[in-house]
């Protein structure tokens, strides 16, 4: 268990922050087919103790092992989804879920089409809609009609988004459009072959939304994460690094393999 002091609360906030956070706790993994099989294992856990679990999904590189796992376990019997209600944290605007790059797209293809999810459970933002506003208080209400989330997954973002809740002065509460940063632009790049393929906004669950979940699990693979997830974990609490206020939630486990956890 590592508990860290958020440096920018007075001591009197963090003492009474102290009696509500339970604790974060963090595991480092040797390498990244460890850190996709415990990922998996705590998915599974939440998933046997509630067999309608709702689960918050993230897309990416760093959960696909996670996904290849879940799989397995489906495979060998070990686990279903037939109860299973999902939302993932984000999607592109303008691209048709047909589109190879949109997360609906990999969703189906990396997990959904290979598990015995029912499909009316799942649930994705429509980032192909006129309707961006009305799409974002609907993927809201669906969250809450589900009865909020069990458990979400994440990844963070070399900027220290999580979700597509870039950087900035403020934490955006709800699910909302968002401009894309250049350098999660660049990053995402590498999918769509070239940097002015990659749409500039997205639709993503907002802070307090993430917050909502009763269990966090972020995942953080690779050296190139090594910084921010120091920044993000061990730094203040500020909305120019949004992983940093997971600090203040009462149940996260923070699983990060041995590269991107050589600064904690
Ligand atoms: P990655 O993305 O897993 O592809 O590194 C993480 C994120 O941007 O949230």
């Amino acid at each position: 268990m590592i508990i860290s002091y958020p440096g920018n609360l007075s001591v009197r906030l963090y003492k009474l922050l102290m009696t509500r956070i339970k604790a974060m706790k963090i595991t480092v993994t040797d390498n990244y087919k460890e850190q996709s099989e415990l990922a998996a294992s705590l998915m599974c856990n939440v998933i046997e103790n509630r067999k309608n679990a709702v689960i918050g999904l993230p897309t990416g590189s760093t959960p696909l092992g996670m996904y290849k796992e879940l799989i397995k376990s489906y495979n060998e019997g070990k686990i279903s989804f037939a109860h299973v209600v999902t939302f993932n944290l984000d999607e592109y605007i303008g691209l048709p879920a047909t589109d190879e790059n949109s997360y609906n797209y990999y969703m189906n293809h990396n997990f959904f089409s290979f598990m015995d999810i029912d499909k009316k459970n799942i649930n994705i933002p429509h980032g192909n809609t006129d309707d961006v506003t009305g799409e974002c208080l609907r993927y809201e209400e669906n969250i809450k009609a589900a009865g909020g989330m069990d458990i979400i997954f994440l990844g963070i973002g070399r900027n220290g988004h999580i979700g597509f809740n870039e950087p900035g002065e403020f934490f955006e509460p709800y699910t909302h459009q968002v401009i894309l940063e250049k350098s999660t632009i660049d990053a995402n790049s590498r999918f769509f072959g070239s940097v002015s393929k990659v749409p500039t906004s997205a639709i993503t669950m907002g802070i307090k939304t993430i917050l909502s979940a009763r269990q966090i699990v972020l995942l953080a693979s690779g050296k190139e994460k090594a910084e921010i997830l120091k920044e993000a974990l061990k730094g203040k609490i500020t909305p120019k690094i949004p992983a940093s206020i997971l600090q203040l939630h009462e149940h996260i486990d923070v699983i990060a393999d041995s590269e991107a956890a050589v600064y904690l």
